[in-house]
């Protein structure tokens, strides 16, 4: 049925000029990346990738149990407090052991959300989703460092919104 489509003689027409589109947009890109590689920050540091450099001393964590505002509403909120010598493996959650809906009331713990406890597809289940098992995959403790670049991060009540109830 090739033969009869009546678009093909139009698709034939524009193949060159598609052509030369698709290649300008390739050089665009590939220009706009080069901009952009040189403006992304270098993360690592002056030391060349392969060389050998003494570790930096481990940062000191905030542990002082206050629960931070998240910086938009589905990030992982972070870990408050210490876990030093928590157990976190396929034997032992020692996370669960505070933060699972049954243990709350005498952990005092925040219960992890509902969402850790449903499958990717959305079916509930009695016991926390395999997929939320290992905490620190989402949540980290929060380091008391200086920013690696510049962050010029907005909260999104900043932007010149009217807050509710402020009447
Ligand atoms: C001994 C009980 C206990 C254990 C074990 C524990 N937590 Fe907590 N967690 C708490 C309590 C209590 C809070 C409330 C803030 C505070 O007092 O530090 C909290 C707060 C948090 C928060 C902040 C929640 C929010 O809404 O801001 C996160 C995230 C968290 N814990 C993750 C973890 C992870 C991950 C582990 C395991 C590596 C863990 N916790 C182990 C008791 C515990
Ligand atoms: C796949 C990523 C992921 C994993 C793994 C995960 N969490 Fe979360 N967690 C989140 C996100 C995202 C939120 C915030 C939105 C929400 O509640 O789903 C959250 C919220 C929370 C909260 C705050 C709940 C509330 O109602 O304020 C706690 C406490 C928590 N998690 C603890 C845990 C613990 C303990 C584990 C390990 C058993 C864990 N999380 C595993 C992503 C994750």
């Amino acid at each position: 049925m090739r033969g009869q489509d009546p678009s093909r003689g139009l698709i034939r027409d524009s193949g060159g000029r598609l052509f030369a589109l698709v290649g300008l947009v390739f050089v665009a890109t590939a220009a706009g990346g080069q901009m952009l590689q040189q403006e992304v920050p270098q993360l690592e540091g002056p030391t060349p990738s392969m060389a050998v450099i003494g570790a930096a001393p481990l940062p000191r964590w905030v542990v002082d149990d206050q629960r931070r505002m998240r910086a938009y509403p589905d990030q992982p909120p972070i870990i408050p407090h210490s876990i030093e010598g928590y157990e976190l493996s396929v034997n032992a959650n020692r996370c669960l052991s505070c933060h699972k809906r049954e243990f709350t009331q005498d952990s005092g713990a925040p219960m992890i959300s509902v969402t850790h406890y449903m499958t990717r597809d959305g079916q509930m289940l009695a016991d926390v989703s395999p997929r939320r098992y290992f905490c620190t995959a989402c949540h980290v403790p929060q380091a008391d460092t200086r920013n690696l670049v510049v962050n010029k991060f907005k909260d999104m009540s900043e932007l010149g919104i009217k807050p509710a109830g402020s009447e």
